[in-house]
């Protein structure tokens, strides 16, 4: 049966965590659902992850439709949540529901993510899910606003207030589960105890409902970038550096192609 947003919040309230992790291709959403995840995210971290960029300010929203697309090719049976990128949200709420809407009908995902607890962002998560589309929301540090924050910082208590009011009103807007990313432990596992819906923590401690990570940085696909909050599963890049450099040598030393790789006359000998 397929995971739907239904299934988040049954585990909130039965104490059970979610898991869940980015994917930007076919062949990882593949993998995620087979090895259970409960949600996938197309995030807009694709800008850094697959196309090196320094922030995540130029992903691209028809990119980020075509890799949502082959991200839910690759986990039919699995919540996919697509990740509404920096300018396309911003300017009005039916600029949202238009963008929102093509994440759905060409992209193939179940529900969209906003980042931001402000009255905008909250204006844009009721507008589009009174069109029926279910929407996440996302509090704490927002990648997307790292040029008026003036950097990555994680949020302490001395925001509590704000960070209360935000994550409050996206849930009287009707969101479904909110992202909190980098926020000081105690703080998001005291919002944790008093929302409704299920919280998804990114660097905010053990106590959020669910876990995310970026599946490049958890796979050790990301070089030196090693934030704290990151758990390197495995060192997927020196293994593939490996391989690619044994192709290369084997190539070179006429090792490769062997005989069991070429094909031969048809000819009766
Ligand atoms: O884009 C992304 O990967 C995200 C996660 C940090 C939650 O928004």
């Amino acid at each position: 049966m397929k995971k739907d947003i239904h299934s988040l919040l049954l585990k909130k309230n039965r104490g059970e965590k979610i898991v869940s992790l980015t994917a930007y291709d076919y062949m990882t959403a593949r993998l995620e659902e087979e090895a259970g995840v409960d949600f996938i995210l197309v995030g807009d971290s694709i800008a850094m992850a697959v196309f090196g960029e320094k922030t995540t300010l130029g992903a691209d929203l028809d990119v980020m439709i075509a890799h949502t697309k082959a991200v839910s090719r690759g986990a039919v049976n699995t919540l996919v949540i697509g990740d509404m990128p920096f300018g396309s949200y911003e300017r009005s709420d039916s600029q949202a529901v238009k963008n929102a809407v093509r994440f759905l009908s060409e992209g193939g995902a179940d529900a969209v993510k906003l980042e931001g607890g402000n009255s905008r962002s909250v204006s844009r998560a009721r507008a589009i899910i009174d069109s029926g589309i279910p929407v996440m929301g996302h509090v704490g540090l927002l990648p997307q606003s790292i040029k008026q924050a003036g950097g990555y910082r994680v949020v302490y208590s001395n925001k509590r207030d704000e960070l209360f009011e935000e994550a409050f009103a996206l849930q009287q807007a009707g969101v479904f589960s909110i992202v909190f990313e980098c926020i000081e432990e105690e703080l998001a596992a005291e919002l944790t105890g008093k929302l409704e819906i299920p919280t998804i923590g990114i660097g905010a401690g053990r106590y959020t409902d669910g876990q995310i990570l970026v599946v490049n940085d958890m796979l050790g696909l990301s070089g030196d970038f090693e934030p704290r909050f990151v758990k390197k599963y495995v060192q997927l890049d020196s293994i593939i550096l490996e391989a690619l450099k044994k192709f290369s040598s084997e190539v070179r030393d006429g090792k490769f192609p062997a005989d069991s790789n070429v094909y031969h006359s048809r000819e009766e000998k």
